[in-house]
């Protein structure tokens, strides 16, 4: 059986996550791990904060925070939050380890025995009244290619292009604002990219089941033809170049970019992970000459990541031409904006993971965030569409079949699962139909459609309910008690199940309707054979209704947030 490995993007350091992020990389890659464990895959889902270059910098000094500091509580802080998320990472490190250090400088050192790091003098922009050079963030002016007026100096947000600093259109220093600004010599090192064009379209070319939005992006970047890339910039938080085992004289002050280091961070992270327990191995997750043959590599992220996903990081690993596991599967997301616009975290616009977690539990927004996932097109976060997918969703429909069945057994049978009778045309219909739908649901899971495997399970929380509708043993009490007795017991494993299925989107409503069933928790993931999945508890057992698994959405609630988050704008 395949071991998966699972990496999402590793999120920049600079303060506690918005949804958008949330939704395009570090859920989505859960809900997946949850799904692969339960169905007995050896999983290891690997994360980290993302903590070098001018994010960092720039936020540390914004919180008049040294950048070390800053760093390692900021680090606490996304690692907290993502728990009480139920993000279920094996592993959550941090860029700036001595893992990252090492591996960062081997690569380099690598790259360059075979021939493809060069020195090159660099015309870069300097601010003359902050007396640094300004790479990438430190500097914003008019993009060239859209004119959009805030592009950054590495990246325009609005077309997503990527960019040099002295690509700008009137440029101004984000330090102090300064437009008082000239081009300077200096020295840095560049990955030959071009040297590897054919050899990375190949690799991508090979890759012929990744989906669109991944293909599309690689392609793009790779038509308009490859360039050779900076890697190395003049700043003093980061992977230092010139120590360990790769001394460079006149690289004393610079650090390799955070790009270079951040996804060589994906491996360091498992070394991380590896180091604090015996008997962890890395190397069979990474190495294909130690084990890592049956590993298959899936990763996570929004599609602004997805170029250096296909094209940068890609020229690291192959370029090395050392056995290191690559990526098998690139699921990549558009975006979740809020309403008409974009969440922005310099703007601190739209919900924050922990915002998000002072006013609801994890499970209702992991619900609407899956179920609304931004997979074919970009999607838009409304209050009214959140509160549908909760109320809708989980309080009337799974909540309410729990409940129900629970409530029933309760008043009608002592609490207790019923003997008697045997399964009729309804549960046969039943069977078929659960059948057929798990079926649908893992198949689903398996090609990572998260709308449609969040469909899916609704679609067998629907029938559950319709089932009972139909069964109605609240009748059939009254007249025929075996037959009531098939319908309670039904309705109960059906409730059981769903704790199973629901696990990955739902991880602690689904932990209390295991407990309610006295069950373990995770539960193995169900065959598709509802006949067997359905007779699985035993008669006799006990069980009680918990307390409300889903408060519903009010008016009011929505008005209040509206008021608090903004939005509607
Ligand atoms: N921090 C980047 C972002 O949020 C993602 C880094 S992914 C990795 O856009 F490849 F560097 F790991
Ligand atoms: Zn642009």
């Amino acid at each position: 059986m395949a071991r998966i490995l699972i990496t999402s993007a590793l999120p920049y350091i600079n303060g506690i996550k918005h949804l958008g992020n949330l939704a395009g990389s570090m859920l989505p890659a859960d809900v997946y791990a949850r799904f692969q464990r339960a169905r007995g895959h050896e999983t290891l889902y690997i994360c980290a904060t993302d903590e070098h270059g001018t994010p960092a910098e720039l936020a540390a000094a914004a919180a008049g925070q040294d950048v070390q500091t800053y760093c390692a509580e900021q680090h606490v802080l996304q690692y907290e939050v993502g728990v009480k998320f139920g993000l279920s990472w094996d592993w959550f490190g941090r860029s700036s380890s001595p893992q990252n250090h090492r591996l960062t400088q081997h690569f380099a050192q690598v790259l360059e025995e075979r021939g493809l790091i060069e020195e090159r003098v660099d015309q870069m922009v300097y601010s003359i009244d902050d007396k640094r050079f300004l790479p990438d963030r430190y500097i914003e002016g008019t993009c060239p290619h859209c004119g959009f007026e805030k592009a950054r100096g590495d990246q325009c947000d609005n077309c997503g292009n990527l960019l040099d600093p002295t690509d700008l259109i009137n440029p101004y220093s984000v330090i102090s604002g300064s437009r008082n600004l000239e081009v300077r010599d200096t020295r840095h090192l560049y990955l030959l990219q071009t040297k590897m064009a054919d050899r990375i379209r190949a690799w991508v070319d090979s890759h012929t089941d990744w989906p669109l939005l991944a293909k599309s992006i690689a392609y793009k970047h790779l038509d308009e033809g490859l360039i050779d890339r900076g890697i190395t910039r003049d700043l003093s938080w980061g992977v230092p170049v010139t120590q360990g085992e790769f001394p460079r004289p006149g690289f004393e002050d610079k650090v390799f970019y955070v790009w270079f280091d951040a996804p060589i961070e994906y491996i360091a992270a498992t070394q991380e992970w590896a180091e604090s327990q015996p008997d962890r191995d890395w190397k069979s997750w990474w190495r294909t000459d130690e084990g890592a043959d049956d590993v298959r590599y899936v990763q996570f992220m929004g599609k602004d990541n997805v170029a250096f996903h296909t094209v940068s990081f890609p020229a690291t690993i192959l370029g090395s031409e050392e056995p290191w596991k690559s990526v098998d599967m690139l699921k990549a997301f558009n975006w979740l904006n809020w309403y008409g616009g974009k969440f922005s975290t310099s703007n601190k616009r739209g919900v924050f993971m922990d915002a998000a977690l002072e006013i609801l539990p994890p499970d209702l927004w992991r619900w609407y965030l899956t179920s609304n996932a931004p997979e074919s097109s970009d999607t838009a976060f409304t209050w009214e569409q959140f509160a549908s997918a909760v109320n809708r969703d989980l309080a009337d429909v799974l909540g309410n079949f729990v409940n129900r069945i629970l409530k029933f057994t309760e008043s009608k049978f002592d609490g207790v699962i019923p003997e008697g009778g045997a399964p009729g045309p309804l549960e046969e219909k039943l069977f078929a139909d659960v059948s057929a739908r798990l079926a649908d649901l893992a198949e689903q899971m398996d090609a990572i459609e998260v709308r449609k495997s969040a469909q899916a399970l609704r679609a067998l929380w629907v029938v559950g309910n319709e089932y009972l509708q139909e069964a109605a043993p609240w009748t059939a009490i009254k007249t025929d008690r075996d037959r009531a007795a098939v319908i309670v017991r039904t309705a109960l494993n059906l409730a059981a199940l769903y704790a199973r299925i629901s696990a990955p989107f739902i991880p602690f409503a689904a932990e209390k309707i295991a407990e309610a069933f006295s069950q373990a928790y995770p539960g193995a993931w169900p065959t598709t054979d509802a006949a067997a999945e359905l007779s699985t508890l035993p008669v006799g057992l006990s069980v009680r209704a918990p307390e409300v698994l889903f408060k519903k959405i009010e008016d009011e609630q929505i008005a209040e947030w509206t008021e608090r988050f903004g939005g509607a704008e």
